[in-house]
């Protein structure tokens, strides 16, 4: 297959666990969640809703309730459901899948979207959610799903491992 520049990010993408000090542009976030939106949402409900942290103390407080982020990165981008707009249009399917999967879809592209610009990301679902939700004032129905940490990775990180296709792919039924 010849190569693309679109699978070439995708390959290319790298969770980053070390960044350097150089801040990201709030705008260059704006630019990273504009990708996110384009992706698909289970009835186009785009239940999302994304809090963009950059303020050192904040930063702080949150990196404290939140083991699963590594390196200092100096901006967490955090993904929440809105779980009252997914329930009031796409009732239990709705809050209790879709949004989930609509969040994960907007992630990759956010992150691709990163890679594609030279920013690393990583991302991060070990967190306080309750604590995070807190910290970051948000109303009740708006739930902290899945964190993505953004910066100027500080080295080359080499692809962990995938297990290859002859033991993850199927064609046409299941053979054990
Ligand atoms: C849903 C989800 C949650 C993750 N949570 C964390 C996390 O809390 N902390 C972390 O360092 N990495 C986390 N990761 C990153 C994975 O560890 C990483 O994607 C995996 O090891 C493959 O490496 P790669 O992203 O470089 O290809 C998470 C990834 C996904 C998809």
């Amino acid at each position: 297959m010849p190569s693309h520049p679109l699978l070439e990010c995708i390959n290319k993408r790298r969770s980053i666990r070390k960044y350097t000090e150089e801040p990201v542009e709030y705008a260059d976030i704006l630019m990273l969640i504009e990708s996110g939106i384009m992706a698909p949402s289970g009835s186009n409900i785009q239940p999302w809703k994304f809090i963009v942290v950059d303020d050192p103390q904040i930063l702080k407080m949150i990196i404290s309730f939140s083991p699963g982020v590594n390196g200092n990165p100096p901006c967490l981008l955090v993904l929440c459901s809105d779980q009252e707009l997914a329930n009031k249009k796409g009732g239990k399917l709705g809050s209790e899948y879709l949004a989930l999967m609509d969040i994960c879809m907007a992630a990759e592209n956010i992150m691709l979207a990163a890679t594609d610009n030279g920013l690393g990301t990583c991302a991060v679902k070990s967190f306080e959610s309750s604590i995070v939700q807190r910290i970051l004032n948000l109303p009740e129905h708006i739930h902290p799903e899945l964190m993505i940490s953004i910066g100027h990775s500080s080295k080359d990180v080499a692809a962990p491992r995938r297990r290859p296709l002859e033991e993850v792919v199927f064609h046409n039924v299941w053979k054990a």
